[in-house]
C-alpha cells in the first residue's frame, strides 16, 4: 500500500516535470553554449562525449532549427521560452557544432 503511494507520487511528480509544460531557466548574460547545455539540457540529453552533446536528425540540424525546438518544446521536450537572443545564438550553436547528425 505503501509502495503504491510512493509510486503514485513519484508518477505525478514526472508527469509535472516532464511532458509538455515549459522550464522558468533563463539563462545568465554571460552563460557560453555549454554551460546553458549543461545546466538545461543534460538531464535529459546526456552528452555521449566530453566533445559530442547529441546526435541530431537531418531535420534539425540548422541553428534555426534547434532554437525552434528548445523555443517550443514538444510532446515529450520542455519549452525554454526564456533562452533568447544571443544565449539561443550561442546555445544552438554549440549543439550544433558538438551534435553528430543522423544520415
Ligand atoms: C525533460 C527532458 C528534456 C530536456 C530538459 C531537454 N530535452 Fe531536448 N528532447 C527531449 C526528448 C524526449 C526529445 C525527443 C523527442 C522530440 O524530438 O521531441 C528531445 C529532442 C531534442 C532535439 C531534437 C533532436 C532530434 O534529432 O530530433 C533537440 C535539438 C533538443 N532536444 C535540444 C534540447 C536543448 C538544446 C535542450 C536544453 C535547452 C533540451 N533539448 C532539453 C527531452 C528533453
Amino acid at each position: 500500500m505503501k509502495k503504491l503511494t510512493l509510486v503514485a507520487a513519484v508518477s505525478t511528480l514526472f508527469i509535472l516535470v516532464g511532458c509538455g509544460g515549459g522550464r522558468d531557466y533563463s539563462p545568465p548574460a554571460d552563460a557560453s553554449g555549454e554551460q546553458i547545455f549543461t545546466t538545461a539540457c543534460s538531464e535529459c540529453h546526456k552528452p555521449l562525449s566530453a566533445d559530442k552533446a547529441m546526435i541530431l536528425s537531418a531535420s534539425v540540424a540548422s541553428k534555426e532549427a534547434i532554437v525552434k525546438k528548445f523555443q517550443s518544446g514538444s510532446m515529450r521536450m520542455p519549452a525554454f521560452k526564456n533562452i533568447q537572443g544571443d544565449a539561443a545564438d550561442r546555445l544552438a550553436d554549440y549543439v550544433l557544432k558538438n551534435s553528430e547528425v543522423k544520415k
